[in-house]
């Protein structure tokens, strides 16, 4: 199976609600998560990844629906565990949920979930996604006791935070590369997808690429800012150009 690639668009919408927070579905609000997401189509994209943060700081729910009624890709719902996102993923209807940790004062998801503390929750959350017809991801931090745990819920697949590889420098690079590949293989033996992403860009994609049995990569944020030079369409088919080298 080609290693896929998720976009992730909610930067789009970010920007968007650096100035128009209470105006977002104005004529002149710019600019636009759907055409973001058709340019991201354009580009090749496998798939789109949303976020609806409970504060609403960049996607909001009308942008998940119109998206999901827009755009002819498999979308990918990431979402904090509580009863408030869970309605709104039973009503949406994306072909994955993601579940992720969500705490107000981050500026970006900073770390996975903890399964294992969270478990009968977690549990819970991911068999009313799937009776929904939704298949679920965890997004969690590459540690064998969480992979263990996502087992257990009854979850499809795992999404390896790869952002401490993001940001490791020197020798850390190659101890945060070792943690990912122990990971990937743990997940693979629990027969999980094994999905990746967080601080992905051009650069560490070459690295990110010697993590063995990986589905897919979500990645967002360098896609975007990507986009400002040289469009959304040409920054998606970039990435999935480096992508292609995954060794199947
Ligand atoms: N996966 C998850 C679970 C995330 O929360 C994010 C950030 O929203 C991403 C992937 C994409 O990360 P980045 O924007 O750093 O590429």
């Amino acid at each position: 199976m080609p290693l896929l690639l998720g976009v992730n668009i909610d930067h789009i919408a970010t920007l968007r609600q650096a100035r128009y927070a209470q105006a977002y579905e104005s004529t002149n609000a710019e600019p636009s998560p759907v055409d973001a997401g058709h340019d991201a189509l354009a580009g090749r994209a496998d798939s789109l990844t949303i976020h609806v943060r409970g504060d609403r700081r960049h996607m909001q729910e009308n942008d998940a629906f119109r998206i999901r009624a827009e755009i002819p890709l498999p979308l990918n719902f990431e979402m904090g565990v509580t009863e408030e996102m869970l309605a709104i993923a039973l009503k949406l209807k994306p072909d994955f949920a993601c579940l992720v940790p969500e705490t107000r004062m981050e500026i970006t998801t900073e770390g996975g979930l903890d399964v294992a503390a969270g478990f009968d929750k977690i549990r819970m959350a991911v068999a009313r996604l799937q009776d929904a017809g939704i298949k679920v991801s965890l997004f969690i931090d590459p540690d064998l006791k969480q992979i263990e745990s996502a087992r257990e819920t009854g979850a499809e697949m795992i999404e390896l935070h790869t952002g401490c590889f993001a940001n490791a420098t020197g020798d850390a690079v190659e101890t945060e590369l070792q943690r990912l590949i122990n990971a990937a293989h743990a997940g693979h033996a629990s027969a999980l997808q094994v999905n990746a992403g967080h601080g992905i860009n051009y650069t560490n994609i070459k690295i990110i690429l010697k993590i063995p049995h990986l589905a897919e990569l979500n990645i967002g944020h360098s896609i975007v800012a990507r986009a400002m030079r040289v469009g959304m369409t040409t920054a998606v088919r970039e990435m999935k150009e480096l992508i292609t080298l995954y060794p199947a």
